[in-house]
């Protein structure tokens, strides 16, 4: 069977954790790139031997090319994803897959219009742990789920942002410690608790000098009765791993990142899935690419067999959702309720 041809848009950071990710992967290949920065453009597709194109149309009009990986400033993610679905490309976008619900309904519509499917990446909802726990909430193990709460206390230096000319601005990262960083540990949240009914939240820009929060904190009232805590920031010395508590009238779980630290559930052991814990809470790049490796064999899957992907445009609207709500809540001191 012939390879899915991959295309990938921006050529920072994150594009080696995709071009990693497909070349892995037996039914993929990687083909080409773009970028507006030439220097980052001649590197990467040296680096991966394809095709560099300075204009992103003429990638999209490279027949080869069946699917995007977009891994530009999130800004630029609503632009992309509609011109790739407009180009009949099936797509993998970088969280957050954009940076207002309308923009993420506008990017709906155009995957509906044009039936392309599409990835969002979310990679920690490929961990063993979450997926366990997620089971073993829903088949009742903790009993009534009362508090769910995710703590990111996290790092990232002043250099982190000032080296950057789209990371804190509200523009192009359309928030801060929970649009960037924290939407990974919000999606989990989500994925593991369901539907929120309503929130209430302060974000605040305390300790760095950017636009948009560097500290956040929120309290969520999910549909279930289950009451949340959410809390992000980047600005706390030395920084910690993500934690997630799941506690329930009969059982409680502790996360420690990707590791399971607690479990007192009656009836079941404790799992083991090995340590896969990171140091992302210190430096954005500090993590395995098997999270990628998976989430684009998902995709790949989903294409071959004309299924759904697992973290698909619905599902990565939904955390870009909750945390406008956190944010209009703070700019507005009233708890904000879910559509
Ligand atoms: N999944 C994760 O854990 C994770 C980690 C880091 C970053 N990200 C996400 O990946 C995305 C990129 O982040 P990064 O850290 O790689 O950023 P980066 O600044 O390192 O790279 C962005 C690249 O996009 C290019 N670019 C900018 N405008 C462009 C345009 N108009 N057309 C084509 N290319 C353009 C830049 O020149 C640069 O090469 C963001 O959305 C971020 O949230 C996700």
């Amino acid at each position: 069977m012939r390879k899915l041809g991959f295309g990938i848009i921006g050529c920072g950071a994150i594009s080696h954790m995709h071009a990693g990710a497909v070349n892995a992967l037996d039914s993929a290949e990687l083909l080409a790139c773009s970028d507006v920065s030439m220097k980052n453009l001649e590197e990467f597709s040296k680096q991966y031997g394809i095709t560099p194109y300075k204009d992103v149309e003429k990638m999209l009009e490279d027949e080869r090319i069946d699917i995007v990986s977009i891994c530009t400033p999130s800004g630029l993610h609503k632009k992309f994803c509609v011109m790739c679905a407009e180009a009949k490309k099936h797509i993998v976008v970088e969280k957050p897959m954009a940076l207002t619900p309308s923009d993420c309904d506008e990017i709906i519509e155009a995957c509906r219009k044009n039936n392309v499917k599409m990835e969002v990446i979310s990679q920690n909802r490929f961990k063993e742990a979450f997926i366990y726990v997620k089971k073993i909430v829903e088949e009742g193990y903790l009993g009534k789920i009362v508090c769910a709460d995710i703590y990111m206390k996290f790092f990232r230096s002043p250099e982190y942002y000032a080296s950057s000319n789209w990371k804190g601005t509200w523009k192009m990262d359309g928030g801060g410690a929970l649009m960037n960083q924290g939407i990974h540990g919000i999606d989990i949240l989500l994925f593991i608790m369901g539907k929120v009914k309503s929130v209430f939240g302060y974000a605040r820009t305390l300790a760095r000098d950017i636009e948009v929060e560097d500290t956040a904190s929120a309290v969520v009232e999910f549909e279930s009765g289950a009451l949340g805590v959410i809390q992000g920031t980047t600005s706390v010395t030395p920084g910690y791993p993500r934690r997630l508590e799941i506690n329930g009238d009969r059982g409680s779980i502790e996360i420690i990142d990707g590791d399971i630290t607690v479990f007192d559930v009656e009836g079941l052991e404790k799992p083991d899935f090995g340590i896969v814990g990171s140091q992302a809470h210190k430096d954005p790049m500090a993590f395995e690419i098997d999270g990628h490796v998976r989430q684009i064999n998902d995709l790949l899957k989903a294409i071959e067999c004309d299924g759904s992907t697992s973290v698909d445009q619905y599902e990565g609207k939904k955390p870009v959702e909750l945390i406008m709500a956190i944010y209009e809540s703070s700019k507005t001191g009233r708890q904000v309720f879910l559509k």
